[in-house]
């Protein structure tokens, strides 16, 4: 993997995914839609009212920052086709909503302006757009409908549509970090985007922005399509050795994870992850050699919900002490040890403390290898002093805690400085 356009993204690790849109009325989810096989006439109300009054992207981008991420990618089209951006080639845009404003640009100004990456969600599906063929998909609000059984669309004209979107959304908007395409399924993938096209024209308008998988190609072949992205976005899940292609090597992935059990605002979804799960999260996809970008869906005023901004505070508080064990950190090339995870950055090798156990810590094989140790949290010094009863165990180093329990309950991060 040596694209050096891939540099920050690789090194960033963290980052903060917004699904926002008038799905946030219904509040039930962005597939809402979908689920309840909802029409645009039924739908329609929620873009006549949409008025986001207090939606003030630099409270997100600094909650961001705060959080220790260093990207955001927020939807500008979701699958139900509702634009957040001026787009001139539909009506059906917040600027025609009671917003009244292109939302988008105002995202990018706030979150440039924390010192964070910006990228765009675009929805490659359309459930409003009355080109897009709704006979045999598997997921339009309207597939069951007697009245649309027959509607065949228009896929090539749609595509234009897709690929005049894309355009404004690449030129209007300085530098864009990530382009997120979401999704293809069946025979709505590769190209019928025409995707080899659309890529062709997203790396001129853009060049260094980075593609993730989702247009429908191989990301992990051989020789992968020229549409097949820069990395791949395994969804609610964390890969177990992380992402490798059919010859081995390690490739770039983001795991996208939510925060409770919905992307877009659901007000009776209170499944909230803890900040302690978070933050053993973000390391796991660290020690596996991925990022993590974390969802919140804000309501349709314009606010991240409170319990989502406590928790982005908390794994902030923990990541300030420890990010040195994060950012530009990956694989450490060890088994996986016992009490935790180990991530590493060129010869600093992390140990992430999970499991107290008893007894001193045990580094297996790093038996004069390690040339100091400390507490990540405040730098102060760890014993490395080889304990009376380990003399059975020549190659391991060991680190002496005196309390019984960890510094940090949810992560008690090890600095060692590996000495050869
Ligand atoms: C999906 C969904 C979706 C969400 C997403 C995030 O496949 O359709 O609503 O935006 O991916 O990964």
């Amino acid at each position: 993997m040596d694209k050096d356009y891939m540099r920050w993204f690789l090194d960033a690790r963290f980052g903060m995914f917004i699904h926002w849109g008038i799905y946030a009325i219904p509040a039930r989810g962005e597939w809402v839609r979908n689920q309840e096989s909802i029409s645009n006439e039924a739908y329609q109300p929620n873009f006549d009212t949409f008025d986001p009054i207090h939606y003030n992207p630099a409270i997100w981008a600094r909650a961001a920052r705060q959080a220790g991420m260093k990207y955001a990618v927020m939807t500008t089209k979701h699958h139900d086709g509702f634009c957040l951006f001026d787009s001139q080639h539909t009506d059906y845009k917040a600027t025609n909503t009671p917003a009244r404003r292109d939302l988008t640009r105002e995202y990018v100004d706030a979150f440039r302006a924390e010192g964070l990456k910006v990228g765009f969600y675009y929805s490659v599906i359309d459930w409003h757009h009355p080109d897009y063929p709704i006979a045999g998909d598997r997921f339009h609000p309207m597939r069951n409908h007697p009245d649309y059984k027959d509607h065949a669309g228009n896929m090539s004209r749609y595509a234009d549509y897709l690929h005049a979107q894309v355009k404004e959304l690449l030129t209007n908007y300085g530098k864009i970090d990530v382009i997120w395409f979401d999704f293809s399924y069946d025979d709505r993938s590769g190209e019928a985007w025409r995707a080899t096209e659309l890529v062709k024209m997203v790396r001129a308008l853009q060049p260094g922005i980075i593609i993730d998988n989702r247009l429908g190609g191989n990301i992990k072949a051989a020789e992968p399509e020229i549409y097949a992205g820069d990395f791949a976005s395994p969804e609610q899940i964390i890969p177990a050795e992380g992402v490798t292609n059919e010859l081995g090597q390690p490739i770039p992935w983001e795991a996208c994870i939510t925060l409770n059990d919905h992307w877009g605002y659901a007000s009776q979804d209170k499944n909230w992850k803890p900040a302690k799960t978070v933050v053993r999260t973000l390391v796991e996809c660290v020690s596996k050699g991925g990022n993590l970008l974390l969802n919140v869906g804000p309501t349709a005023k314009g606010e991240i919900p409170d319990e989502c901004l406590d928790i982005l505070d908390e794994v902030g508080g923990w990541l300030h002490e420890n990010g040195a064990s994060v950012y530009g950190c990956g694989n450490a090339g060890l088994p996986k040890p016992e009490w935790g995870r180990y991530t590493r950055r060129g010869d600093r090798l992390y140990a992430h403390i999970l499991d107290r156990g008893i007894g001193p810590i045990n580094l297996r094989g790093l038996q004069n290898k390690v040339a100091y140790a400390r507490l990540l949290a405040d730098d102060s010094e760890l014993r490395l002093a080889r304990p009376w009863n380990a003399a059975e165990y020549p190659d391991d180093a060991f680190i002496t805690f005196a309390s019984a329990e960890l510094p940090n309950d949810w992560d008690t991060v090890v600095e060692l400085a590996l000495s050869d």
